[in-house]
């Protein structure tokens, strides 16, 4: 199958006729780029999990236009606490899990009782729902295990011949995944962290706990693999430049291939590294250039990539949680989907 890449605008009503008739279309949203199908139409949706290569058991999110699409998809209604933070917080990058009704296909909740809806604050994720006139299922937009997608180029590198068209409108704002929260449970459970913050979750849901191994049953998208380039990833959590200058010293003694740096540029002018790609300097640009750092420098094959980055909290816990993924660290507290 040939893989078009179009301008978001002028691609537009053909991805909507795509959409329609039952086939998958890439597009932008404010987090990654999505893989998109007919949330209602289980044969499109199967074929997500297929070019994907996605295990059949970890659900989609159903993006939806407007808050009140939500209606139809649940079985009983949500509570007034979660209506004002969606009042709140949509459109945006705020992924709800609610008890389903029968309208959203098994398929797409990978068997479970319940559903995982997000209303995106993107214009072309808008236009395209308007367009076409469904709900659309989608995952990021990568092969099952690798980062996801922040431009369309990187979702034309993983998905190039299994999808008909991508959507272009540029590099996305937020660079992660959005937030997703339980709340068919009391307290609800922060299953994937993101832009929206615990702490702003919290303001409107009282104490929200984060996901834990006795939860990964409810959260089938933990127990897998993610974020991972090929070559290794390490990860340094300091900002301190003596001690990476010293770090970096000892490492370059002992290796062949160079070594690859996703950093600041003050720390890229400290170790003179071969190969970096900046992150920035704060949080909003380390999470923003992050899956694209580690996709660019991945394709120099180095020994390993090192991302410099002092631990912080707000949207420093979602750049943890796709770090540790990306690194392999483990921690029993992350979760996210493929
Ligand atoms: O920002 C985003 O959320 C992007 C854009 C495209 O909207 N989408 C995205 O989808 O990241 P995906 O499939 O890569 O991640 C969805 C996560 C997975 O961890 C999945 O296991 C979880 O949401 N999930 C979906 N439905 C669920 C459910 N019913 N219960 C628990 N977790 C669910
Ligand atoms: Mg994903």
């Amino acid at each position: 199958m040939e893989t078009k890449i179009m301008d978001a605008k002028s691609g537009l009503s053909f991805a909507a006729s795509l959409i329609q008739s039952g086939q998958l279309v890439a597009f932008p949203t404010e987090t990654v780029y999505g893989l998109g199908a007919n949330a209602l139409d289980a044969d499109a949706c199967r074929d997500i999990f297929l070019a994907k290569g996605r295990p059949a058991d970890n659900p989609l999110i159903v993006h939806i236009p407007h808050r009140e699409n939500v209606d139809e998809m649940i079985s009983t209604p949500l509570s007034e606490l979660v209506n004002q933070l969606l009042e709140a917080y949509w459109p945006g990058p705020l992924t709800i899990v609610v008890p389903a009704s029968g309208v959203v296909p098994l398929v797409v909740r990978g068997g479970l009782d319940t559903v995982a809806i997000r209303c995106p604050d993107h214009p072309v994720a808008q236009a395209l729902m308007e367009l076409s006139a469904r709900p659309i299922a989608a995952p990021s937009a990568n092969r099952s295990g690798r980062p996801s997608p922040t431009t369309a180029e990187d979702v034309y590198e993983d998905l190039m011949g299994r999808i008909p068209l991508i959507l272009d409108a540029g590099c996305t704002v937020f660079g992660l995944e959005s937030t997703v929260v339980d709340v068919t449970r009391d307290p609800p459970v922060l299953l994937r962290p993101g832009a929206i913050t615990r702490q702003q979750l919290e303001e409107f849901l009282g104490p929200v706990v984060l996901a834990d191994n006795g939860t990964t049953a409810r959260a089938p998208g933990m127990k897998y693999r993610h974020y991972a380039p090929s070559a290794p990833v390490w990860w340094w959590n300091t900002s301190d430049v003596e001690e990476l200058r010293t770090r970096w010293d000892a490492l370059e003694k002992h290796s062949g291939r160079p070594y690859a740096l996703l950093a600041s540029q003050e720390t890229q002018r400290a170790l003179r590294p071969a190969l970096f790609y900046n992150l920035g300097d704060n949080d909003r640009t380390v999470a923003q250039n992050m899956f694209h750092g580690l996709r660019t420098l991945d394709r120099y094959h180095p020994a390993a990539i090192i991302v410099c980055w002092a631990q912080s909290s707000g949207l420093g816990e979602a750049i943890l949680n796709r770090l540790r993924k990306a690194a392999e660290l483990g921690d029993a507290g992350d979760a996210d989907g493929n």
